[in-house]
Protein backbone atom coordinates (compact mmCIF):
# COMPACT_ATOMS: atom_id res chain seq x y z
CA UNK A 1 0.00 0.00 0.00
CA UNK A 2 1.46 3.44 -1.02
CA UNK A 3 1.38 6.40 0.77
CA UNK A 4 -1.29 7.76 -1.54
CA UNK A 5 -3.63 5.12 -0.50
CA UNK A 6 -3.57 5.25 3.02
CA UNK A 7 -4.23 9.20 2.73
CA UNK A 8 -7.34 8.37 1.00
CA UNK A 9 -8.39 5.49 3.49
CA UNK A 10 -7.53 7.67 6.32
CA UNK A 11 -9.56 10.76 4.61
CA UNK A 12 -6.68 12.73 4.86
CA UNK A 13 -7.18 14.30 1.56
CA UNK A 14 -6.40 17.95 2.05
CA UNK A 15 -6.00 19.35 -1.13
CA UNK A 16 -9.78 17.88 -2.34
CA UNK A 17 -11.81 20.86 -2.74
CA UNK A 18 -15.58 21.03 -2.68
CA UNK A 19 -15.88 24.07 -5.24
CA UNK A 20 -14.16 24.50 -8.65
CA UNK A 21 -10.72 25.50 -9.29
CA UNK A 22 -10.95 29.25 -9.73
CA UNK A 23 -7.66 29.52 -11.92
CA UNK A 24 -9.50 26.59 -14.33
CA UNK A 25 -12.17 28.87 -14.50
CA UNK A 26 -10.59 31.93 -15.26
CA UNK A 27 -8.05 30.36 -18.00
CA UNK A 28 -9.30 27.52 -19.11
CA UNK A 29 -11.10 29.44 -22.45
CA UNK A 30 -7.59 31.03 -22.62
CA UNK A 31 -5.83 28.06 -24.16
CA UNK A 32 -7.95 27.60 -26.56
CA UNK A 33 -8.83 23.82 -26.25
CA UNK A 34 -10.75 22.56 -29.31
CA UNK A 35 -14.31 22.21 -28.27
CA UNK A 36 -15.64 18.95 -27.37
CA UNK A 37 -12.31 17.57 -27.27
CA UNK A 38 -10.68 15.28 -24.87
CA UNK A 39 -9.24 16.13 -22.06
CA UNK A 40 -6.70 14.05 -19.97
CA UNK A 41 -6.51 14.76 -15.76
CA UNK A 42 -3.22 13.12 -14.27
CA UNK A 43 -3.41 12.31 -11.10
CA UNK A 44 -7.26 13.18 -11.03
CA UNK A 45 -8.39 12.11 -7.54
CA UNK A 46 -12.31 13.04 -7.31
CA UNK A 47 -11.67 16.62 -8.40
CA UNK A 48 -14.73 18.55 -9.22
CA UNK A 49 -12.75 20.07 -12.11
CA UNK A 50 -13.20 17.03 -14.24
CA UNK A 51 -17.27 17.70 -13.47
CA UNK A 52 -16.65 21.49 -15.17
CA UNK A 53 -14.65 20.50 -18.36
CA UNK A 54 -17.04 17.73 -18.98
CA UNK A 55 -19.80 20.56 -18.76
CA UNK A 56 -17.63 22.61 -21.47
CA UNK A 57 -18.26 19.71 -23.29
CA UNK A 58 -15.01 17.55 -22.99
CA UNK A 59 -14.91 14.01 -22.71
CA UNK A 60 -12.81 13.58 -19.87
CA UNK A 61 -9.99 10.92 -18.86
CA UNK A 62 -8.50 11.02 -15.26
CA UNK A 63 -5.37 9.08 -14.04
CA UNK A 64 -5.84 8.03 -10.56
CA UNK A 65 -3.87 5.65 -8.68
CA UNK A 66 -6.41 4.84 -5.56
CA UNK A 67 -9.61 2.62 -6.24
CA UNK A 68 -11.53 5.10 -3.82
CA UNK A 69 -11.50 8.18 -5.27
CA UNK A 70 -12.05 6.81 -8.63
CA UNK A 71 -15.32 5.15 -7.55
CA UNK A 72 -16.25 7.74 -5.48
CA UNK A 73 -15.96 9.80 -8.33
CA UNK A 74 -18.95 7.84 -9.99
CA UNK A 75 -21.13 7.11 -7.21
CA UNK A 76 -21.32 10.85 -5.92
CA UNK A 77 -22.96 11.23 -10.05
CA UNK A 78 -25.13 8.46 -9.83
CA UNK A 79 -23.37 6.67 -12.52
CA UNK A 80 -22.48 3.09 -13.23
CA UNK A 81 -19.71 2.43 -15.08
CA UNK A 82 -18.11 0.08 -16.82
CA UNK A 83 -14.95 -1.30 -16.22
CA UNK A 84 -12.49 -3.15 -18.02
CA UNK A 85 -8.86 -4.84 -17.28
CA UNK A 86 -6.34 -3.46 -19.45
CA UNK A 87 -3.65 -5.13 -17.58
CA UNK A 88 -2.08 -3.10 -15.03
CA UNK A 89 -4.60 -0.38 -14.71
CA UNK A 90 -8.59 -0.82 -15.26
CA UNK A 91 -10.52 1.88 -17.33
CA UNK A 92 -13.95 2.98 -15.72
CA UNK A 93 -16.44 4.86 -18.87
CA UNK A 94 -19.51 6.53 -17.89
CA UNK A 95 -19.84 8.93 -20.73
CA UNK A 96 -18.26 11.73 -20.66
CA UNK A 97 -16.05 10.32 -18.24
CA UNK A 98 -13.20 7.73 -18.59
CA UNK A 99 -11.04 6.97 -15.37
CA UNK A 100 -8.11 4.82 -15.63
CA UNK A 101 -7.38 2.82 -12.04
CA UNK A 102 -3.75 2.40 -11.65
CA UNK A 103 -0.17 4.02 -11.90
CA UNK A 104 -0.27 6.74 -14.78
CA UNK A 105 3.39 5.67 -16.14
CA UNK A 106 1.25 2.13 -17.23
CA UNK A 107 -1.01 3.67 -18.94
CA UNK A 108 -0.74 2.93 -22.55
CA UNK A 109 -0.89 5.16 -25.55
CA UNK A 110 -3.18 3.37 -27.46
CA UNK A 111 -5.47 3.48 -24.61
CA UNK A 112 -5.04 7.81 -24.45
CA UNK A 113 -4.61 10.41 -26.85
CA UNK A 114 -5.80 13.87 -25.46
CA UNK A 115 -6.20 17.02 -27.31
CA UNK A 116 -5.75 18.68 -24.08
CA UNK A 117 -4.90 18.46 -20.37
CA UNK A 118 -5.21 19.87 -16.94
CA UNK A 119 -2.79 19.51 -14.04
CA UNK A 120 -3.62 20.89 -10.71
CA UNK A 121 -1.76 19.39 -7.68
CA UNK A 122 -0.86 16.78 -9.58
CA UNK A 123 3.39 17.93 -11.14
CA UNK A 124 3.39 19.08 -7.84
CA UNK A 125 2.31 15.89 -5.97
CA UNK A 126 5.29 14.09 -7.64
CA UNK A 127 8.73 14.38 -6.31
CA UNK A 128 11.21 16.31 -8.83
CA UNK A 129 13.12 12.45 -9.41
CA UNK A 130 9.50 11.28 -11.14
CA UNK A 131 9.12 14.67 -12.73
CA UNK A 132 10.98 13.87 -16.11
CA UNK A 133 9.36 10.59 -16.57
CA UNK A 134 6.40 12.72 -15.64
CA UNK A 135 6.57 15.11 -18.73
CA UNK A 136 7.76 12.27 -20.89
CA UNK A 137 4.34 10.06 -20.33
CA UNK A 138 2.14 13.35 -20.96
CA UNK A 139 3.89 13.63 -24.09
CA UNK A 140 2.98 10.29 -24.66
CA UNK A 141 -0.62 10.55 -23.82
CA UNK A 142 -1.51 13.65 -25.94
CA UNK A 143 -1.63 14.79 -29.57
CA UNK A 144 1.12 16.96 -31.05
CA UNK A 145 -0.53 20.37 -31.06
CA UNK A 146 -2.48 19.12 -27.53
CA UNK A 147 -2.72 22.41 -24.98
CA UNK A 148 -2.24 21.93 -21.56
CA UNK A 149 -3.08 24.29 -18.08
CA UNK A 150 -0.13 24.18 -15.28
CA UNK A 151 -0.99 25.60 -12.03
CA UNK A 152 2.00 25.22 -10.28
CA UNK A 153 3.18 26.23 -6.48
CA UNK A 154 6.76 27.14 -5.27
CA UNK A 155 8.10 27.68 -1.94
CA UNK A 156 11.74 27.76 -0.25
CA UNK A 157 12.05 24.13 -0.45
CA UNK A 158 13.23 23.65 3.12
CA UNK A 159 10.04 24.97 4.79
CA UNK A 160 8.14 21.75 3.80
CA UNK A 161 8.07 18.10 3.38
CA UNK A 162 6.16 17.11 0.47
CA UNK A 163 3.85 16.10 -1.01
CA UNK A 164 3.07 18.82 -2.37
CA UNK A 165 6.82 19.36 -3.27
CA UNK A 166 7.89 22.79 -4.57
CA UNK A 167 7.80 22.85 -8.16
CA UNK A 168 9.74 26.48 -9.65
CA UNK A 169 9.55 28.78 -12.51
CA UNK A 170 12.80 27.69 -13.66
CA UNK A 171 12.08 23.98 -13.19
CA UNK A 172 8.64 23.91 -15.30
CA UNK A 173 10.91 25.86 -17.63
CA UNK A 174 13.91 23.00 -17.90
CA UNK A 175 11.14 20.07 -18.00
CA UNK A 176 9.37 21.70 -20.78
CA UNK A 177 11.19 23.47 -23.03
CA UNK A 178 12.51 20.64 -25.61
CA UNK A 179 9.35 19.69 -26.74
CA UNK A 180 6.54 22.03 -25.47
CA UNK A 181 6.17 26.24 -25.70
CA UNK A 182 5.06 27.63 -22.39
CA UNK A 183 3.08 31.02 -21.79
CA UNK A 184 3.21 32.08 -18.05
CA UNK A 185 -0.49 33.71 -17.98
CA UNK A 186 -0.31 34.53 -14.18
CA UNK A 187 1.92 34.44 -11.45
CA UNK A 188 0.31 34.98 -7.93
CA UNK A 189 1.41 35.52 -4.58
CA UNK A 190 0.25 33.12 -1.62
CA UNK A 191 0.03 35.29 1.29
CA UNK A 192 -2.26 32.32 3.02
CA UNK A 193 -0.01 29.65 2.78
CA UNK A 194 1.95 31.59 5.51
CA UNK A 195 -0.10 29.47 7.85
CA UNK A 196 1.88 26.84 7.48
CA UNK A 197 5.20 27.98 7.92
CA UNK A 198 5.68 28.97 4.25
CA UNK A 199 8.04 32.09 4.20
CA UNK A 200 7.12 32.85 0.97
CA UNK A 201 5.01 31.20 -1.89
CA UNK A 202 3.98 31.31 -5.21
CA UNK A 203 1.78 29.64 -7.85
CA UNK A 204 2.32 30.09 -11.33
CA UNK A 205 -0.38 29.03 -14.06
CA UNK A 206 1.13 28.00 -17.62
CA UNK A 207 -0.47 27.61 -20.80
CA UNK A 208 1.90 24.66 -22.74
CA UNK A 209 1.98 23.58 -25.98
CA UNK A 210 3.22 20.48 -27.42
CA UNK A 211 5.24 20.79 -30.25
C1 LIG B 1 -2.54 15.81 -4.39
S1 LIG B 1 -3.71 14.72 -5.11
C2 LIG B 1 -4.46 15.79 -6.32
C3 LIG B 1 -5.75 15.26 -6.89
C4 LIG B 1 -6.43 16.20 -7.90
N1 LIG B 1 -5.54 16.64 -8.96
C5 LIG B 1 -7.04 17.38 -7.22
O1 LIG B 1 -6.71 18.53 -7.56
O2 LIG B 1 -7.90 17.18 -6.33
C6 LIG B 1 -2.68 13.66 -6.07
C7 LIG B 1 -3.39 12.39 -6.55
O3 LIG B 1 -2.53 11.65 -7.40
C8 LIG B 1 -2.70 10.27 -7.15
N2 LIG B 1 -1.45 9.62 -7.60
C9 LIG B 1 -0.24 9.64 -7.01
N3 LIG B 1 0.67 8.96 -7.73
C10 LIG B 1 0.02 8.49 -8.83
C11 LIG B 1 0.40 7.72 -9.97
N4 LIG B 1 1.66 7.26 -10.11
N5 LIG B 1 -0.52 7.44 -10.91
C12 LIG B 1 -1.80 7.88 -10.79
N6 LIG B 1 -2.22 8.63 -9.73
C13 LIG B 1 -1.33 8.93 -8.77
C14 LIG B 1 -2.96 10.20 -5.65
O4 LIG B 1 -3.63 9.02 -5.27
C15 LIG B 1 -3.80 11.45 -5.43
O5 LIG B 1 -5.18 11.17 -5.54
Amino acid sequence: MTNWHERWMSQQTGWHRAVYNDLLLKHWPSIHAPPSSHVLVPLCGKTLDMEWLAQQGHEVTGLELVRRPVEAFFEQRGLMPEKDDLGDVVRYSASPFVLVQGDMFKVQPEHVQADAWYDRAAMVALPPSMRPAYVRHLQLLTKSGAVGLLISFSYPENELQGPPYSLSDDEVETLFSHHFELECLERINLEDERDRGLSSSHSSVYKITRR
